[in-house]
């Protein structure tokens, strides 16, 4: 399936789901190297990195803890531009190695939200994957230490990510057709 519809939107395939994996063996081959002999806890931000984080730790050779953390600041094809709620961060991250697991950083404002709050917990250490990063829309100066794919400026669904709550299900990742 090459193109998909959703709700009223043109979708075509940008990254096939064989890309994706390869690229998440890459990463966690270079996290579990990064990471031996340490117990580190991957932290999921859902809803979007619910397939990351399953394909991902599956990759990962060393000792993890999978936890989950719900944060929202988009709706329809454009950033609100404000995080809008956060569940699950009564976790106690105090002393440990800490990995952010996002689908996609675009502006960047609600991963720099999530690492104030969790900089609270007093981690010994917080590093970030994200799948996807759209570089031209990053508005910070964080650094992103295991990005999968650096993608233009255009709305995305698939693997994840969600258009209106569709196409999350979807195992390669489209991106809006311009025509
Ligand atoms: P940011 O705060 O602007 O970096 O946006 C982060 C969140 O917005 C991501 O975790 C996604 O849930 C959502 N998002 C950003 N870009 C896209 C996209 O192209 N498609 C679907 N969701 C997106
Ligand atoms: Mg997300």
């Amino acid at each position: 399936m090459l193109k998909t519809l959703i709700h009223d939107k043109k979708f075509e395939v940008y990254l096939t789901s064989m890309q994706i994996q390869q690229r998440l063996k890459e990463i966690a081959g270079k996290i579990s190297k990064d990471f031996e002999e340490e117990h580190l806890v991957i932290l999921g931000v859902l809803n979007g990195s619910f397939m990351v984080m399953a394909d991902l730790s599956r990759y990962l050779t060393v000792q993890v803890s999978c936890e989950f953390l719900k944060i929202s600041s988009y709706a329809g094809t454009e950033s609100t531009g404000k995080v809008t709620s956060v569940f699950g961060l009564n976790l106690d991250l105090a002393g440990k190695s800490v990995l952010i697991v996002e689908d996609i950083v675009d502006t960047g404002l609600s991963m720099r939200y999530l690492l104030d709050e969790l900089q609270k917990q007093n981690p010994k250490k917080i590093s970030i994957m994200t799948l996807l990063f759209k570089k031209e829309a990053f508005r910070y100066n964080y650094n992103l230490d295991y990005v999968g794919f650096e993608i233009p400026n255009k709305f995305v669904v698939g693997y994840g990510l969600d258009y209106d709550g569709l196409g999350r299900n979807l195992p390669d990742i489209y991106q809006l057709c311009t025509s």
